[in-house]
């Protein structure tokens, strides 16, 4: 006997972030590399980006920023069931992070667990969670891309420094009733052929950080700029494209696209390539460099709070991260 599965239409229902309070500006910068802000402003469009305090971890900027999801959406965290934490810079190996988050925020009824999918890592949680709740299993998550690079930076090496930073942004996910808005489609992809373009290469079984190989600073992050750059102007091209087709839409049905904040000329080529107009674009790079798993998540919440969409909108969220991984999201609002 074939059983055919009802699925739960899946909405977000209240989105948050948190940036910690430190701000380190280009002119910071230029006192610590060989740098200078007209490099940095006018390579990747980045002016600043936050610092978390020492003490400060991912668990509290990921709780902060839950906490203001949370309340938007009008779910209490003990209503939560499954909290998902998109992260690459974990408080530590194990436990995962959404434990920790889980304990902050009394979220006691919620399974937690992280994933690693870099930049891309918001999106990769939509998706499960998703899934999870379409299919009957839980009815209210909370997603959450949190990051503390500050923490896996090498501040000697310029040709990545300049682009990271630390922050936090979060969903909640609930079944959606008529009339409400839902998660519409999902494109996702991996190359594991290119993770040696971008990467934190040390502090994992591969090699463990020594005694003998600790001045080489291997826990940091490490990257091919420009070929990490062609790529992923395709990757998010592509993974656009085939979004809004399979949602069923053309390109003058979007209301905004938010993209990955990683650079300001990758987003350009992405808008023109989508011939999207710049006005639908939304940046905010400027003010917190790349926040990988946390940064589209940021985006989102700021381009919801000062209106750039509103209910019966549609949307793109799409991103890039090591891996190499990619994803598309269409939401209509
Ligand atoms: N300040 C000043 N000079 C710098 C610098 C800095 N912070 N970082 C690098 N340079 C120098 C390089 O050493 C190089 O000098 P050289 O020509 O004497 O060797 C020069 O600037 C040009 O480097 P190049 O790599 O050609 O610059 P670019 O135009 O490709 O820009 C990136 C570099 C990193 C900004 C760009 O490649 C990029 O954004 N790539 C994608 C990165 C990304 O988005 N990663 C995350 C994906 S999730």
């Amino acid at each position: 006997m074939s059983v055919i599965a009802s699925e739960y239409p899946v909405m977000i229902a209240g989105t948050g972030s948190y940036l910690p309070e430190r701000v380190m500006t280009n002119a910071d910068l230029e006192k610590i590399v060989d740098t200078t802000d007209e490099w940095i402003t006018s390579r990747t469009g980045i002016k600043a980006r936050r610092i978390a305090a020492e003490g400060e971890n991912t668990s509290d900027l990921a709780t902060k920023a839950a906490e203001n999801a949370l309340s938007q959406a009008g779910i209490a965290a003990a209503d939560i069931e499954l909290i998902i934490v998109a992260t690459i810079s974990p408080d530590t190996i194990t436990p995962a992070t959404a434990c920790y988050v889980q304990h902050k925020l009394g979220a006691t009824q919620a399974i937690a667990f992280d994933i690693s999918a870099a930049c891309s890592g918001f999106l990769y949680a939509m998706k499960m969670a998703k899934r999870m709740i379409s299919d009957g299993a839980y009815k209210n998550a909370l997603i959450i891309g949190a990051e503390k690079l500050s923490a896996f930076v090498n501040w000697e090496d310029r040709n990545t420094c300049v682009l990271f930073g630390d922050g936090a942004g979060a969903a909640v996910l609930r079944r959606s009733e008529e009339g409400e808005g839902r998660i519409l489609a999902t494109e996702m992809g991996t190359d594991g052929a290119q993770t040696g373009i971008l990467n934190i290469p040390g502090g994992g079984s591969a090699c463990p950080t020594s005694s003998e190989n600790v001045d080489q600073k291997l826990a940091s992050l490490q990257m091919s700029g420009r070929e990490v750059f062609k790529l992923a102007v395709n990757a998010m091209k592509n993974a656009s494209e085939k979004v809004i087709e399979r949602a069923g839409l053309t390109a003058d049905d979007i209301k905004l696209v938010i993209p990955h904040q990683a650079n300001l000329r990758i987003i350009d080529a992405i808008a023109d390539r989508l011939t999207v107009p710049n006005e639908k674009v939304f940046v905010n790079l400027d003010k917190y460099g790349n926040t990988s798993a946390a940064a589209v998540a940021i985006a989102l919440d700021e381009a919801h709070r000062s209106g750039r969409f509103e209910r019966g909108d549609t949307i793109i969220l799409v991103v890039f991260g090591a891996g190499l991984t990619w994803a598309a999201s269409a939401i209509e609002w």
